[in-house]
C-alpha cells in the first residue's frame, strides 16, 4: 500500500482513538493519555485496550484490538501505543492488521538506544497494511480540530494558534507548561521521537492548510529527507511563517566532509543557508522562538518597508536602529514627510528624525499622540515604540496607553512592537501585557527580533514564486568521464578529467595543452601567449610544488626552456620512479577576485551549493554559504550577497564591478552538473577568478570525487 493511503487528517481529526495499555493504574503512561483524551472534551469514540479489562476513568476497557476495531469499523483512525518494548511490537503490528490508519508509538526502546532493527520491521510491516507510524519514542500529540490530547503532558492545553511539531520529547512536554504560562495557544503539537515513518514533512502538509494554524513552531534535531523537506518548507513558508529552533551540529556531515567544500559545509551552517533559502525564520533559542510565534500568530502584515522608531529615551533608541540593521528592518529617513507627521507631537528639543524622540520629558499623552500620528499616516507601515522609566512618566498609565495603542494597531491591521524597560512598575507592566499578548518585550533586540521576523515572513510570501533555472550541460561527456575514471578504479578524477568536466559544463578555464617535449612546450606557450604556468604531468606526482614540478609567471621563449629543464631534472631527482607524461602549458590567469564554489551531495539536503570567498584563505576566513538545489537565478542572487566579501563584487576603491553574471552562470551550472550527475560527489572550483564586468571569470583549479568513495581527490 502507498505511504499516502490514508489521508493524514485523520491524524489530526480522528474519529475514533484506541489506546492499547490503557492502564488502572492512575501513575501510568497509559492511564495519563487516557485521562487527557477524556478530560480534553475528545468528541469521537474513545477505546481504551487492556487484557485486565474493566473500567477506567469511567470509560468501559475493551481487552482486544480487535474488538476495538469491531465497535469502530473503519473509522478506527488512530491507535495510542503505550506498551513497554517487549510487546509494542506485536501491538503495532496488530494494529495494522486489523486496518486501524495511524498510530502513536509512545513506547521507547527501538532506534534511539540501537534497537535498529525491531524498528525498521515494526514500521515495513505496518506501512505494508497502509498504517502510518509516528514516532517510537514520542510523547503523543494534540489536536485543537478533534480536541484530542492524546499524550502524557500536563494536560488542559489550551487551544489556539501555533502549531508544535517536536523531535524533542523533554523539551516538547515542557514547552506545554510554557505555552500555559506564556499564554500561546496551541492548534496541534506532535511528537515526532524517532521519525521511523512520519516526519516533519508529512506534517507540514496538513499544517500548511489548517485553518486554525497560523504559526508553525519545529524543534528539529536531524533531518531525514531533506530533499522533500526543502520541497514542503518553501511552499508552507508561503502561506504561513514557519519557525524552526534546531540544536546540535551533525557529526554525520562532518564525517562526510572530505573534501575542502565539505570541511567548509558544517552541516549546522548548511542547514541555516537552507532554512534561510525555504523562508524559514531560524530561532537561536526557545523564548526566541516563543517570541516569534506568539507575535507572527497575531499580527497584521505590513503593507510596505517603512518603519519608524518612536522613543523617550536617545540611548535606547539607538540601540533599537542598531537591532534595525541586524534584522534587517527598514528605518523610514523621509526627514521632511517625518516632520510633517511627527512635528505637533514632539516637543522643540526633541526630534522628528527616526528614531522619533520624544525626550525623557515625554507623558502617556505624548506617547499616544505620537503613536496615533503614525498610525494615521499611510506612509509609516509599522512602529516600534519604546519606553524607558522616567519620573515624568505616569507609571501607572504605562499598561493601559501600551494596551489602548495595540488595540488601535491590531483593528487597523499596521504592526507595532513595544519595548519597556525600568523598575517594579515597569516589569508588573510587562507581565500582564504579555499574559493579555500585547507583543510587548523587556529587551529591544527581541523587539526588534519580532519585527524582523514579520518582515522576512512577509517579504518571503510576497517574493514572485521561485523558477528553477539548470543550465544546458554536456550530461552525458560528464558521465562519460565518470564511467571511465571508475573503470581505471579511481574515486576521484585527474587533472585533464576534471577539464574536461568544467568544459562539458560550459565553465571556462584558463587555456591549457599538456607538451611532450621541449620544442612542444615553446610552441603551445607562443601560441597561448605570455605569462605562462609549466606544471609536470604525473599521476605518481601528487604535490607538484614540493618536488619543484610548478613554474609560474613565465615571460618569454627563454624561460620555458630553463623551466621545462628545472622541472625534469627536480622532479627525476626528488620522485626517480614517477611517470611523467609530460608538461603541462598553461595561460597564467590574471589575477581576479578570487572566488570558491564547492557543489557536492549533502547526507540529510542531497545536492547542495556553497559559494564564497576562495584561494588560499578560505579556511581561514570561512565567508561561504550555502544552498539546496535546485534554485533559481534570484535565489543565487541573493546567495552572493550573503557573503561579507560581496562588495569586492560591487567594485570597491574606484575598482570596476566584476563580471557578476558569468559567476552566477558558473553557480548555476556547477549546481545543475552535482544535479545530474550522480556519479559525482563533490566538485570545488577554487580560485574562480572573478573579472572586470564583461570579461567573465575563469576556474583556476578544479576538484571533483566520486560518488562511491569520497576518500580521493583530483590535484590539477
Ligand atoms: N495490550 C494492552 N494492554 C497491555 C498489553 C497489551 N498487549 N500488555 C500490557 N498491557 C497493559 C498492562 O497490563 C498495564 O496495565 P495495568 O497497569 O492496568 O496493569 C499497561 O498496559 C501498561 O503496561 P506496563 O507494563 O505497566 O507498562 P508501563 O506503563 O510501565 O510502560 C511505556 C509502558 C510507558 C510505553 C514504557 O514502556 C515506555 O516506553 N516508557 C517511555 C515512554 C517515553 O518516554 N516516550 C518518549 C516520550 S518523550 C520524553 O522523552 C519525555
Amino acid at each position: 500500500m502507498p505511504r499516502d493511503a490514508h489521508d493524514i487528517k485523520y491524524l489530526f481529526e480522528p474519529r475514533s482513538v484506541a489506546i492499547v495499555g490503557a492502564s488502572h493504574n492512575a501513575e501510568k503512561i497509559g492511564y495519563k493519555i487516557l485521562e487527557n483524551l477524556v478530560n480534553g472534551g475528545y468528541e469521537g469514540r474513545i477505546l481504551p485496550i487492556n487484557p485486565k479489562g474493566g473500567e477506567v476513568l469511567g470509560q468501559q476497557v475493551l481487552t482486544s484490538l480487535e474488538e476495538a476495531a469491531a465497535k469502530a469499523g473503519d473509522e478506527l483512525d488512530l491507535v495510542v501505543t503505550a506498551v513497554p518494548a517487549k510487546f509494542a511490537t506485536d501491538a503495532v503490528k496488530q494494529a495494522a492488521d486489523v486496518g486501524a490508519k495511524f498510530n502513536l508509538v509512545i513506547t521507547s526502546g527501538y532506534s534511539e538506544v540501537g534497537n535498529i532493527e525491531e524498528e525498521r520491521e515494526l514500521t515495513s510491516y505496518a506501512l505494508e497494511r497502509g498504517m502510518r507510524i509516528i514516532g517510537p519514542n514520542i510523547f503523543g500529540m494534540f489536536s485543537a480540530s478533534a480536541k484530542l490530547d492524546a499524550n502524557f503532558g500536563p494536560g488542559g492545553i489550551s487551544a489556539g494558534n501555533v502549531a508544535i511539531i517536536t523531535q524533542s520529547g523533554a523539551l516538547g512536554l515542557a514547552m506545554i507548561g510554557k505555552t500555559a504560562v506564556e499564554n500561546m495557544g496551541i492548534s496541534a503539537m506532535v511528537s515526532v521521537g524517532n521519525k521511523a515513518d512520519i516526519e516533519e514533512a508529512d506534517l507540514l502538509e496538513y499544517l500548511m492548510h489548517h485553518d486554525l494554524t497560523k504559526v508553525i513552531l519545529m524543534y528539529v534535531e536531524g533531518v531525514g529527507d531533506g530533499d522533500r523537506l526543502v520541497d514542503v518548507l518553501e511552499e508552507a513558508t508561503r502561506l504561513k511563517p514557519v519557525v524552526v529552533i534546531k540544536s546540535g551540529r551533525s557529526k554525520r556531515g562532518a564525517v562526510a566532509a572530505a573534501s575542502h567544500t565539505g570541511s567548509l559545509a558544517g552541516s549546522d551552517e548548511v542547514f541555516d543557508a537552507i532554512m534561510r533559502q525555504c523562508g524559514v525564520l531560524r530561532a537561536e533559542s526557545v523564548q526566541e522562538a516563543f517570541n516569534l510565534c506568539k507575535f507572527l500568530s497575531s499580527a497584521s502584515l505590513p503593507k510596505g518597508e517603512n518603519v519608524v522608531i518612536i522613543t523617550n529615551g536617545g540611548g535606547i533608541g539607538v540601540l533599537a536602529t542598531d537591532a534595525c540593521e541586524k534584522y534587517n528592518v527598514n528605518l523610514y529617513d523621509d526627514n521632511e514627510t517625518l516632520r510633517d507627521i511627527f512635528d505637533d507631537v514632539t516637543p522643540g528639543f526633541g526630534s522628528t528624525k527616526n528614531p522619533i524622540d520624544l525626550t525623557g520629558g515625554a507623558t502617556s499623552p505624548d506617547f499616544t499622540g505620537a503613536l496615533n500620528a503614525a498610525l494615521e499616516h499611510d506612509e509609516i507601515d509599522a512602529v516600534i515604540s519604546l519606553y524607558c522609566e522616567t519620573a515624568v512618566f505616569d507609571a501607572d498609565n504605562l499598561s493601559v496607553m501600551i494596551e489602548s495603542a495595540s488595540a488601535k494597531y491590531q483593528e487597523q491591521g499596521k504592526p507595532v512592537v513595544f519595548s519597556i524597560f525600568g523598575g517594579a512598575t515597569t516589569e508588573d507592566a510587562l507581565d500582564r501585557l504579555t499574559k493579555q499578548g500585547v507583543p510587548v518585550f523587556g529587551d529591544v533586540y527581541e523587539t526588534v527580533a519580532c519585527l524582523g521576523g514579520l518582515y522576512r515572513h512577509w517579504r518571503n510570501a510576497a517574493a514572485p514564486p521561485k523558477r528553477i533555472v539548470e543550465e544546458s550541460i554536456d550530461v552525458d561527456a560528464i558521465k562519460g568521464i565518470v564511467t571511465g575514471a571508475r573503470a581505471d578504479g579511481r574515486s576521484f578524477l585527474l587533472a585533464k578529467e576534471g577539464r574536461d568536466v568544467l568544459a562539458a559544463a560550459g565553465i571556462r578555464m584558463p587555456e591549457t595543452r599538456v607538451a611532450k617535449s621541449m620544442d612542444e612546450a615553446v610552441r603551445y606557450a607562443e601560441e597561448i601567449g605570455y605569462p605562462i604556468v609549466m606544471k609536470v604531468v604525473s599521476r605518481d606526482i601528487l604535490h607538484k610544488s614540493d618536488v619543484g614540478g610548478i613554474a609560474l609567471d613565465l615571460e618569454n621563449r627563454e624561460e620555458i626552456i630553463d623551466a621545462w629543464q628545472a622541472i625534469m631534472s627536480n622532479c627525476r631527482a626528488r620522485v626517480p620512479d614517477a611517470r611523467i607524461k609530460g608538461i603541462q602549458v598553461s595561460e597564467m590567469a590574471p589575477h581576479g577576485v578570487e572566488l570558491i564554489i564547492g557543489a557536492r551531495r549533502d547526507p540529510a539536503f542531497g545536492p547542495t551549493i556553497m559559494f564564497g570567498m576562495g584561494g588560499i584563505y578560505v579556511e581561514v576566513l570561512k565567508d561561504v554559504t550555502f544552498r539546496a538545489v535546485p534554485f533559481s537565478r534570484a535565489e543565487a542572487i541573493e546567495m552572493m550577497k550573503e557573503i561579507r566579501a560581496y562588495p569586492l563584487l560591487l567594485g570597491v576603491r574606484g575598482e570596476e564591478r566584476k563580471d557578476i553574471e558569468t559567476v552566477l552562470d558558473t553557480i548555476i551550472r556547477l549546481g545543475t552538473v552535482i544535479q545530474r550527475c550522480e556519479g559525482i560527489s563533490d566538485i570545488e572550483v577554487n580560485p574562480l577568478m572573478a573579472y572586470e564586468q564583461g570579461k567573465g571569470a575563469k576556474a583556476v583549479d578544479i576538484r571533483v570525487m566520486l560518488s562511491e568513495n569520497p576518500g580521493g581527490h583530483t590535484h590539477a
